[in-house]
């Protein structure tokens, strides 16, 4: 049977020699004493890994040296000083689901094909509408989806259904201008979202911020005025928990109770600040979400549910379906042997849809919720414990006085920039070396922490640092960090 599946005989091998290979590579290893990555030029990558692919097969060994390459030069964001992204590590059990799937390789769009995946789905979406206080299938609904922009979109979507059902028929023709509402610091998928769904970029008004990167309930209201007064209808406001860069929670009681007087869906995108639910400690920072219309939370950001692990979760008896339904005859036959109301794929935009789900329900089958809201306080007290070490520490300066989510924006100011005037000049010379430490800590390999300007904030390039729950994060990878930091910036 193996032989007949391998060209050459050794595909089956391969597999199982896998797990070896990535332990001798130390794929796993969370001790942080691994380069983070490798770092070559994409010219001299491509010299030492050829990606050709060719008409005869490779050979064993071959392939052998390109796994093993491909290991090796890949990003190791499992190690502890990896904080360059919303996401990080691997959680073993979220990693056997991940493989799991993969091994069985189906669709999640009908109970036929994925019976098990189809229970698993609803309950895992049953538990996460608790989370976020929303009420139980049929009422609240949800949908595991490719990521949290295709998350916001599934909000456009369903808000737009639900307050013009035409639209499904009769296109954008029949309908007046419609505009949306996010803060200057929501995400840009609200941006793309308007472009796909055809409201045009310029439909989209983004509310300022507070001096914490809080959407401003009183700019909402004059933005929501100012679109009426152009002579769009506003149906759609997006409020963040959990800011991609300053990790901030837009106050969602006044923002639901603008949407509430105004007629306006509102939509959370929670993707990276939704995990703080799993905590006792910190799931105050979301007072409010319960009063929101739909909610996207990705668990493969903070969590560390393997990428790409993604839902959107909606108020609405029957309305993903009624939005996104096309009633393919092929696939969802209404004379089918079981009941088909178990089927999801009709809700979905997708037809096929990859499943995401189990990889969630084995981590938190496995650990438990407890399990879960441990690694958040874990994390959350690592991301803390930065934060007060930096505070006044020679060098640090902060972009914000304190934070609420996993991400800690700060400058770093090398020995030869302290104790002068602080003109333009100055701060322009900062966010190039910004940059240059950056790019040292990439050919160094040991750290990885991204940075970014902030536009609207009139800042230019500062690092954010993101502690994720995977792997946990200790007050020794915190000063590993910071240690890091000065030595590499020390000379500049
Ligand atoms: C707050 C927030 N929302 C949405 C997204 C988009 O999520 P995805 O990358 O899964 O499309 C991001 C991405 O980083 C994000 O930070």
């Amino acid at each position: 049977m193996e032989g007949s599946r391998s060209t050459d005989g050794t595909s089956f091998e391969l597999l199982s020699r896998l797990l070896e290979i990535l332990r001798e590579e130390n794929a796993f290893n969370e001790s942080g004493d691994e380069p983070v990555v490798r770092f070559v030029q994409p010219e001299e990558l491509r010299n030492r890994m050829p990606m050709d692919l060719d008409e005869e097969p490779a050979t064993k060994e071959e392939i052998e040296t390109a796994v093993r390459q491909t290991i090796r030069y890949s990003v190791k964001t499992t190690s502890p000083h990896f904080h360059n992204q919303l996401y990080a590590g691997i959680e073993v059990y979220g990693l056997a689901g991940s493989w799991l799937t993969d091994v069985l390789n189906t669709s999640q769009y009908t109970y036929e094909v994925s019976p098990v995946f189809t229970l698993m789905e609803r309950q895992v979406i049953g538990k996460s509408l608790k989370l976020f206080g929303y009420p139980q299938f049929p009422e609240g609904d949800g949908i595991f989806c490719p990521g949290g922009s295709i998350s916001a979109m599934y909000g456009m979507a369903v808000a737009r259904f639900n307050k013009f059902p035409d639209v499904k028929r009769k296109g954008l023709a029949g309908l007046p201008p419609l505009a949306c509402f996010t803060s200057e610091a929501g995400h840009y998928s609200i941006t793309k979202g308007a472009h796909w769904l055809g409201l045009g970029t310029d439909h989209v008004y983004k509310v300022e911020t507070d001096e914490l990167g809080r959407m401003r309930p009183d700019k909402l209201s004059s933005a929501i005025a100012e679109a009426r007064k152009q002579g769009n209808v506003p149906f759609f406001v997006n409020a963040t928990c959990g800011t991609t860069v300053l990790g901030s929670f837009d106050p969602l009681p006044e923002i639901a109770a603008i949407c509430k007087k105004e007629d306006l869906w509102l939509h959370v995108d929670a993707c990276l600040g939704g995990t703080l639910l799993l905590s006792e400690k910190y799931r105050a920072r979301l007072k409010g979400v319960e009063l929101s219309n739909s909610v996207a939370w990705n668990p493969h950001k903070m969590l560390g549910a393997p990428f790409q692990c993604s839902m959107f979760l909606t108020k609405g008896k029957n309305l993903m379906h009624e939005t996104n339904c096309a009633g393919a005859k092929y696939l969802f036959q209404q004379d089918k042997h079981y009941d088909v109301s178990w089927d999801t794929g009709d809700k979905s935009l997708q037809c096929g849809r990859k499943v995401d789900t189990l990889k969630l329900w084995l981590m938190w089958k496995a650990r438990g919720t407890r399990g879960l809201r441990e690694s958040v306080d874990t994390a959350m007290h690592a991301a803390e414990y930065f934060f007060e070490r930096i505070k006044n520490r020679e060098g640090f300066r902060l972009v914000l006085p304190s934070y609420e989510c996993c991400n800690i924006c700060f400058w770093y100011v090398p020995p030869s920039m302290r104790g002068q005037e602080e003109t333009q000049d100055w701060w322009n010379k900062l966010y190039r070396i910004t940059a240059k430490i950056k790019e040292l800590m990439m050919l160094d390999g040991s750290l990885m922490i991204g940075y970014t300007p902030l536009t609207y904030k009139n800042h230019g390039n500062f690092f954010r640092m993101v502690v994720t729950c995977q792997p946990p994060k200790t007050e020794a990878s915190m000063d590993f960090a910071i240690d890091k930091l000065e030595q590499l910036a020390r000379d500049l």
